[in-house]
């Protein structure tokens, strides 16, 4: 199970977690009306900070929060020594919900938005050493998985689903074609040739995707950022998950299709492991 942290930056304020408090009344409470954003801290610093707090300040404009998250680069530091946290690896969650205001569909105006910070001790090992199981199902979320929404309840519900049947993750097939998972990114090899979906409303673009996107381009693999057909599942070659805490997991089967017999893991998944972990050990 996993524990809860000690400490809650909320609202400018660090606070014993159980005294964190935030009104019925919050949009992200009603309406999961907010945007979140999950980042690892390796070996000292965060992995690619300033992408995760980009693409939080576009998801917040996306949706029309109006929050400088720069404020957010002076607070960090501050949550993690409240933390205890300096020295070691950690998983930090913020969440920018648009605030307290009587319940009414359409957006209020001039109200300030609820901002809630957390880290949890977390070390990721070198390299994620599952060879995961997933499922697919037809995609029943919305047309804006760009948004990196608190409303995370489709995510939630088909991940539930693979975890009752004793797997990792849940594919998503939107017309065919397989997008993301319901907490990462997916690619697929055939012929040494790395497929994942482009970076458009069907997926959220994962930091992690683009970082596996820049080692391919190091590595002199060649990407295509075309959707794989669920049909073409059993003949690709190999299939991997990215995501933070994830990092590169292989995938040894989806449904009924397996990728390996027993828990060897593809050419092209293993190399690009291995250059990730380069990064994690040489700086980002
Ligand atoms: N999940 N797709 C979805 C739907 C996600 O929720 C995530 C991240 C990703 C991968 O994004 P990134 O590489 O930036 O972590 C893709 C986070 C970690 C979560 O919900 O906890």
């Amino acid at each position: 199970m996993a524990e809860y942290p000690n400490k809650v930056w909320l609202n400018g304020e660090i606070l014993d977690a159980e005294s964190a408090r935030i009104s019925v009344f919050d949009r992200g409470f009603l309406f999961g009306d907010g945007i979140y954003e999950v980042m690892a801290r390796i070996r000292g610093r965060f992995f690619y900070e300033e992408a995760h707090l980009k693409r939080l300040d576009e998801c917040l404009q996306k949706i029309k929060i109006d929050f400088d998250t720069r404020m957010l680069t002076k607070e960090i530091p501050r949550l993690l020594k409240a933390s205890d946290i300096v020295e070691n690896d950690c998983l930090l969650y913020i969440q920018v919900s648009r605030g307290v205001a009587p319940r009414t569909h359409a957006f209020p105006h001039d109200i300030p938005p609820t901002v809630m910070m957390y880290v949890t001790p977390k070390t990721l090992p070198d390299i994620n050493s599952i060879n995961a199981s997933v499922l697919t199902m037809e995609e029943f979320r919305w047309s804006r998985c760009d948004i990196k929404t608190t409303s995370l309840l489709g995510n939630v519900m088909a991940n539930e689903i693979a975890v009752q049947r004793e797997c990792y993750e849940m594919l998503f097939v939107r017309n065919d074609i397989v997008t993301e998972a319901s907490h990462c990114n997916m690619f697929f090899v055939k012929d040494n040739i790395v497929y994942t979906h482009p970076a458009n409303e069907y997926i959220l673009d994962g930091i992690t995707r683009q970082v596996v996107l820049g080692l391919c381009a190091d590595l002199d693999i060649v990407v295509r950022e075309e959707g794989v057909s669920k049909q073409r599942i059993p003949q690709m070659d190999e299939a991997f998950l990215t995501g933070t805490s994830t990092q590169i997991a292989s995938i040894k089967q989806i449904d009924q299709h397996f990728y390996y017999k027993g828990d060897e893991i593809g050419k092209v998944t293993k190399k690009l492991q291995n250059a990730f972990l380069g990064l994690k050990k040489t700086g980002f």
